[in-house]
């Protein structure tokens, strides 16, 4: 096992989507995207491409890709649903897909109105139609707990995912604790049963709500899990989970690996210039401890 971890900020997508209102312009993106990248992070969630009524927020998302892209060493996701957005990642030059459905029919027909065979189905013509250059993320909403139907048994994962697992051998694959319901005993099967049937392929994506987001970002690490998507100031939240909060935070999470001794490539005085941008987001509702810890502060 190596002690390094990439980190996926998802602040500009995820961070940003559940904000009502006021919109969030581009170039506020952007200026959040930058300060990031001069933190250091490689890897972000810059935007959507889904369907501006369901998802006012993502509007606009071709413009803030262009400047992402502009960035040196930058790994530029965007959010699919279905083959419109897929075009659209493609046509605007997406270095990495973000495909995204649900383990549960409940959840995944209020965020995408679709069954989940009707996704899957779909998803899986974009996988093989996706040019050799181009990455792919395949992230599973509400792997261990749905707004709707409650937490997921371990056995409907385990299975929801192999059929995930068969559509590619290789592809990375997001297992998200969408409503921040997981508890770090539940991360940690999941993903230690995942690792060994299928291979070191698995990212954590995770919540806050209810206070476990660092503590299931430990379990899915110590399970062997190396890539993890966190946002900046703790911002975000699914607009179609009712009562998610959200993303667990990018500068908690990063702390933690500091003491840890695990490298994330961050720069801590300038990831916490990002993070007090992002959590002063007009509208955003910001999360996360170590904004608010003094002697944290000083620790650059
Ligand atoms: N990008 C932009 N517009 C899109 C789109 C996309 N990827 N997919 C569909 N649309 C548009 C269609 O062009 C159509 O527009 P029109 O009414 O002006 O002709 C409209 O949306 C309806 O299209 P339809 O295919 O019937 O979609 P739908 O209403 O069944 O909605 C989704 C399906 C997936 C497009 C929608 O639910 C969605 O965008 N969900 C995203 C949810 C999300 O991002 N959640 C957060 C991440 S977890
Ligand atoms: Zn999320």
């Amino acid at each position: 096992m190596t002690s390094r971890v990439i980190i996926s900020d998802v602040a500009p997508r995820d961070g940003i989507q559940s904000i009502g209102a006021p919109i969030v312009t581009a170039e506020a993106k952007i200026a959040l995207i930058r300060k990031l990248h001069q933190a250091g992070i490689r890897r972000m969630e810059v935007g959507s491409f889904v369907s501006p009524r369901a998802i006012p927020q993502m509007a606009g998302t071709e413009a803030v890709l262009a400047a992402a892209k502009a960035l040196p060493g930058l790994e530029c996701t965007v959010l699919v649903p279905n083959q419109k957005g897929f075009e659209a990642a493609i046509a605007h030059g997406a270095d990495r897909l973000g495909l995204f459905m649900s383990v549960t029919e409940g959840h995944n027909r209020a965020n995408v109105n679709r069954t989940r065979a009707e996704s899957l189905a779909g998803l899986t013509e974009i996988v093989k139609a996706t040019p050799k250059g181009t990455k792919i993320r395949f992230n599973l909403s509400c792997t261990f707990h749905c707004p709707f139907e409650g937490e997921v048994p371990e056995r409907d994962a385990l299975d929801f995912i192999e059929k995930v697992v068969a559509i590619d051998p290789e592809m990375e694959i997001g297992l998200a604790d969408t409503t921040g319901n997981a508890s770090p005993d539940q991360v940690r099967r999941l993903f230690e049963q995942a690792h060994r049937l299928w291979g070191t392929r698995f990212a954590f994506h995770g919540h806050d709500t209810y206070g476990m987001g660092v503590a299931n970002v430990l379990a899915a690490y110590e399970a062997g899990c190396r890539v993890i998507d966190s946002a900046a100031g703790g911002i975000g939240g699914c607009p179609f989970a009712p009562g998610a909060t959200g993303n667990v935070a990018t500068e908690d999470v990063v702390w933690m690996f500091r003491r840890m001794g695990v490298d994330t490539g961050v720069d801590w005085a300038r990831l916490l210039e990002a993070a007090d941008y992002s959590a002063s987001i007009p509208g955003a509702l910001p999360g996360g401890r170590m904004r608010g810890v003094p002697a944290a502060r000083k620790a650059a």
